[in-house]
C-alpha cells in the first residue's frame, strides 16, 4: 500500500474501481485544455445571411414574429450586405416580398429581369463585389396563392413549374447570382436549372439545392416576411417531404447530386440533424442546414421572456450544426454571431 491510496468508508468501492483509470474529466479541467480538444468551432465563415427585399428606399419594415429582422428596401440591403462583408460573411441569401399586385397564378413576375431580386443582386454586386449572393427560383413569392409551382386545377404541375424556374435561374444569373438555390422541390429542377445555366453561358453559377426540404410548420413566420401569409391555400405536402421520413431524404439528394447540384441544404435545421448526418456521411459533399424562421423566432421569444440565455443558446445550436456535419448555416443570427465571434 502507497502512501497516495486514497482512504474510504469501510465497505465503499473506490472511484478507480468503477472507472479504472478512465478519467473523461480530465480534459475537462480547464479552459485551455477544452480548447485544445475541441473537435467542432464556429467560425463567421460557416455564415450564410438571408434577408428581406422589399421595394421603395430607406425602407426598414419590422417582421413581428422575427424581432431584430426587417424587410429592407434595396438601397438598405445594399448598406446591410456592405455590413456583412466587413464582418466577413461569406455570402447572403435573398428573399422578396413581392407586391401583391405583382403576383398571379403562375408567379410569371419570376421572369422579370428586373423584379425585386434581380434588382437587389445587381445593385449589391456593384456596390460589394466580394459577398456571394445566393438567390432562390422558387415561385412563392411571386404566386398569388403563395405555392412554390404553377397552380393548375388544383394541382402544383411539375414540369410546367420546373421550366419556369430553370428561365427564372438564368435571369438570376444574368443579374449577377453567384449561387442559384432552388427550394421548390419539384423533381427534376436540378438538372432543368444546370442545363439552362451552361447553355446559357453561365457554367461557373454553382447550385445548392434545397434537396431535402421537409413540410414543416418552422417556416411560419417566413410567410409573414415575404407576405404568403394569409394567400396559401392548403399546404405544400405535395412535394416538399414527410417529417416523418428520412430514407427519403437521401433519395433525394442522391438524385439532385446525380442532376448536377454542387452542395445540398437541409431545412429546417435543428429539428433535422439527423438527416444532416446521413447526407454527410453517405455523399461526403458541402452539406448545409437553414436554421428557419421559426426556429429563429423561438430563440427570440424564449430570450425575450427571460426564459433562456439567447445568445447562448444561438451559440450552442449554430454549433450544434456542425458538429452534425454542415459546412455552413443560413441563419438569421448570421450578423449578430460575426460581431461576437469578431469579438
Ligand atoms: C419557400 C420557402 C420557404 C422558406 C424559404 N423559402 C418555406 C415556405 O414558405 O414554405 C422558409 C424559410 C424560413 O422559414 O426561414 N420556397
Amino acid at each position: 500500500m502507497n502512501k497516495f491510496t486514497p482512504t474510504k468508508p469501510a465497505g465503499a468501492r473506490s472511484v478507480d474501481e468503477i472507472t479504472g483509470s478512465r478519467r473523461l474529466r480530465r480534459m475537462r479541467k480547464a479552459d485551455w485544455s477544452r480548447r485544445l480538444v475541441q473537435e467542432n468551432r464556429l467560425t463567421v465563415d460557416d455564415l450564410i445571411w438571408p434577408i428581406f427585399l422589399t421595394s421603395g428606399t430607406n425602407v426598414r419594415e419590422p417582421i413581428d414574429a422575427m424581432p431584430d429582422v426587417f424587410r429592407l428596401s434595396i438601397d438598405e440591403a445594399v448598406r446591410e450586405a456592405e455590413r456583412a462583408a466587413k464582418l466577413g460573411i461569406p455570402a447572403i441569401a435573398t428573399f422578396p416580398n413581392i407586391e401583391a399586385g405583382r403576383k398571379d397564378e403562375a408567379g410569371s413576375h419570376i421572369l422579370d429581369p428586373d423584379n425585386l431580386i434581380n434588382a437587389a443582386t445587381r445593385a449589391i454586386k456593384a456596390a460589394v463585389p466580394q459577398i456571394g449572393i445566393i438567390t432562390d427560383v422558387a415561385l412563392d413569392p411571386f404566386t398569388s396563392h403563395g405555392h412554390d409551382g404553377i397552380l393548375r386545377e388544383g394541382i402544383i404541375v411539375n414540369d410546367e413549374t420546373v421550366e419556369q424556374v430553370a428561365a427564372a435561374a438564368v435571369l438570376q444569373a444574368a443579374a449577377g447570382a453567384d449561387i442559384i438555390a432552388p427550394s421548390d422541390m419539384m423533381d427534376g429542377r436540378i438538372g432543368a436549372i444546370r442545363d439552362a445555366l451552361d447553355a446559357n453561358g453561365f457554367q461557373d453559377v454553382a447550385i445548392m439545392s434545397y434537396a431535402t426540404k421537409f413540410a414543416s410548420a418552422f417556416y411560419g413566420p417566413y410567410r409573414e416576411a415575404i407576405g404568403t401569409q394569409g394567400l396559401l391555400k392548403g399546404d405544400k405536402k405535395t412535394y416538399y417531404i414527410d417529417h416523418a421520413n428520412s430514407d427519403e431524404a437521401v433519395r433525394e439528394a442522391e438524385q439532385d447530386l446525380a442532376e448536377g447540384a454542387d452542395m445540398l441544404m437541409v431545412k429546417p435545421g435543428l429539428p433535422y440533424l439527423d438527416i444532416i448526418r446521413r447526407l454527410k456521411d453517405e455523399f461526403a459533399i458541402p452539406t448545409f442546414a437553414y436554421q428557419v424562421s421559426g426556429e429563429y423566432a423561438m430563440i427570440k421569444a424564449a430570450a425575450a421572456n427571460g426564459w433562456i440565455d439567447g445568445e447562448k443558446v444561438m451559440l450552442e445550436s449554430l454549433l450544434a450544426f456542425k458538429r452534425a456535419g454542415c459546412d455552413g448555416i443560413l441563419t438569421y443570427f448570421a450578423p449578430r454571431v460575426a460581431e461576437i465571434l469578431k469579438g
